[in-house]
């Protein structure tokens, strides 16, 4: 067996970590979000229709199934259970960053896994910092882009957001200038979503991402996994005292998620990650704006037992979802995007902040 690579390592240990320790930030901000309670719904449950469009493909439940993995021995079964159940339940699904595969093609295997799998829309990953210059690695263009694409037969690309992880990780890339300039070359060719993974996205930025021509926003903000609570213990692990204490101090930096979905509304499908944990959650992102959500850690929890554990999660979390709608008197997603919902401290001083950015 060859060596495993640095990369190959790092994946293997933050699935480890995030399924050993406490990584979740310190507060979930869905808690601050109230659905209003209606008394006379006047539909039925069974005429309910969680169904939605997302990026031209038809999902039964507005959910995705987050970037997480690939690139080691055991992603490869944890991408082929999601994927199953992806497919089983009719939800979306993306794999995680694909750059392992890209600097070793014989990891490929490990993601193109979920090929097997009829996943009504695929989704393919890379990171934004490697599309420019780090130091002693080359930037990856529209061909690593499309390769990463054709390994999972994928129907968008992911450019995910990761600066937070960058600067608290030992190896992390520092570099951050023109990754927009990189995003628009991208989604001049591929449909594009762009995702935080943990840290949120501001207004600003959503109008800078909408200009540069990508098709949505996944939010990917704070209140659930915690990529600094993650790195703060691989640190801890090598004994690496600065980047443990950056991983402490950064655990809560962010943008709170469905605060993150409100302010990067302009215009485009917007994708509520970060903490989801139930169908209400869900339920509370689409009221906000959101036309889907997306759950990563829980899901990861679920494939690492079999793919009949993934459905029969994703299958509450739609259950949840399906009580919501009943007792909001929605009976499909648009109507559920009407609703109101009631936000309070300190999520709504996000709102009102961030609107005046
Ligand atoms: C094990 C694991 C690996 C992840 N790797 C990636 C990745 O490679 N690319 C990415 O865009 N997000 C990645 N994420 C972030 C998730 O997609 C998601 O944005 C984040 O975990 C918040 O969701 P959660 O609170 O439901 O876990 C990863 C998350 C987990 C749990």
């Amino acid at each position: 067996m060859p060596e495993p690579s640095k990369t190959e390592q790092r994946k293997a240990e933050h699935v480890n970590i995030i399924l050993e320790e406490n990584v979740s930030a310190e507060y979930n901000f869905w808690n601050d979000v109230r659905l209003v309670h209606n008394a006379l719904p006047e539909i039925d449950l069974d005429d309910i229709d969680t169904s939605v469009k997302l990026l031209g493909k038809r999902l039964e439940a507005p959910l995705v199934i987050s970037s997480m993995t690939g690139g080691f021995s055991m992603g490869r079964e944890i991408n082929a259970n999601l994927a199953r159940a992806a497919a089983e339940v009719g939800v979306a699904m993306g794999v995680g960053s694909q750059r392992a595969a890209l600097e070793k093609p014989e990891l490929e295997d490990t993601y193109a896994v979920v090929r097997d799998h009829d996943v009504p829309l695929r989704l393919a990953n890379i990171g934004a910092p490697q599309l420019v210059p780090q130091a002693g690695k080359r930037a990856y263009g529209i061909a690593d882009a499309k390769r990463a694409i054709d390994m999972v037969a994928a129907d968008a690309l992911i450019v995910h957001l990761n600066y937070l992880q960058e600067i608290v990780q030992p190896e992390g890339d520092r570099r951050g200038k023109g990754v927009l300039a990189a995003i628009k070359a991208l989604a001049s060719r591929f449909p594009v979503v762009a995702k935080e993974t943990g840290a949120g996205i501001s207004r600003e930025v959503a109008l800078g991402l909408k200009k540069a021509g990508v098709r949505a926003i996944d939010v990917g903000g704070l209140g659930g996994t915690s990529f600094s609570a993650v790195e703060y213990y691989r640190a801890r692990k090598e004994a690496a005292g600065l980047k443990e204490r950056l991983g402490a101090t950064f655990w809560n930096w962010g943008i709170p998620t469905p605060a993150s979905v409100v302010l990067a509304s302009v215009g485009l499908p917007v994708i509520a990650t970060g903490g989801v944990r139930s169908g209400l959650d869900v339920a509370k992102g689409i009221a906000l704006g959101a036309t889907a959500a997306g759950i990563a850690k829980p899901m990861l929890e679920a494939a690492k037992v079999s793919a009949d554990a993934v459905v029969a999660e994703l299958r509450a979390v739609v259950e949840e979802l399906k009580a919501a709608m009943f007792l909001t008197g929605s009976s499909s997603i648009a109507e559920l995007q009407e609703r109101h919902a009631i936000v309070s401290r300190p999520t709504s001083d996000w709102i009102e902040l961030g609107h005046e950015e």
